[in-house]
């Protein structure tokens, strides 16, 4: 199948027959590429070819490895609808999705200046900070670190395990704040050692790096969240309207 006299490397020979069958759905449900031992018996062709061929395809965003486990063709990537303000459990259900977290840290701190502008509350208030690994199906997609507001919801953090609970149920069924809105701002960046590895991808996947405030029906902020989510597996959607100027213009 794989031509050596071809002027076509034979590693993109190989990529673009995989490719092929990615495409076809070959690989099925499961979704597992061979490894590539097996690709370089099956094709009679060195492992260093075999490597550069899952390399490539992984370049192209075809494939992922799992730390471990092997080669798998990529998901298609979440659609993140940001016209509305839902949480990642509701996000995640919504899909058919089972979220979970990790608790990284969890604790009281004191605000510092960009904590408590974002809270507008004094610099030195203690608030909560939870720290946390996102999951759908056991697969890592967003590390967000919250900064909460306690006078909103005092005792939160010692009450509740989120690791299995949501926090926006928490807020609004039990300290009956009503999330009406947030401001939230989006931008890429390349993740640090740190993110990489919680978020199991390899160097040179960017992340959306989000932050966001979230405020209750008094227009208080009760969240402030530093996000980053995978760039790989996650895309924005939004609806554009047109833009109808107001009659003295300026104005947004
Ligand atoms: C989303 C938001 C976060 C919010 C979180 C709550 O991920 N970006 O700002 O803190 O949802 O999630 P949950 O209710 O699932 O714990």
């Amino acid at each position: 199948m794989l031509n050596p006299e071809s002027a076509t490397p034979l590693y993109l020979q190989l990529k673009s027959h995989l490719q092929t069958q990615i495409e076809e759905g070959v690989y099925g449900k499961d979704g597992r590429l061979p490894s590539e031992r097996e690709l370089a018996q099956q094709y009679n062709i060195s492992r260093m070819t075999a490597r550069q061929a899952i390399q490539a395809l992984m370049q192209d965003g075809f494939i992922d490895t799992r730390v471990g486990k092997g080669t798998y063709v990529r998901e298609q990537r979440i659609d993140q609808d940001l016209r509305h303000l839902t949480s990642f459990t509701e996000d995640m259900q919504r899909r058919g999705r089972t979220a979970d977290s990790r608790v990284i840290r969890v604790e009281k701190i004191r605000a510092d200046a960009d904590i408590a502008a974002h809270l507008k509350v004094l610099t030195d208030t203690q608030v909560g900070m939870l720290s946390r690994l996102r999951l759908a199906d056991g697969e890592p997609l967003a590390w967000e670190i919250c900064h909460l507001n306690l006078r909103l919801c005092p005792d939160i953090l010692d009450r509740y395990d989120f690791s299995s609970e949501s926090l926006y149920r928490v807020l609004r069924e039990v300290y009956g704040q009503r999330l009406v809105s947030a401001q939230q701002v989006i931008t890429a960046r390349m993740p640090s050692r740190e993110e990489r590895d919680l978020l199991h991808i390899t160097e040179g996947i960017p992340v959306l790096a989000l932050h966001r405030v979230t405020h209750n029906d008094a227009l208080q902020p009760v969240e402030y969240v530093q996000s980053v989510y995978r760039g790989d597996r996650y895309q924005l959607q939004t609806t554009l309207n047109l833009y109808a100027p107001t009659e003295r213009g300026s104005e947004t």
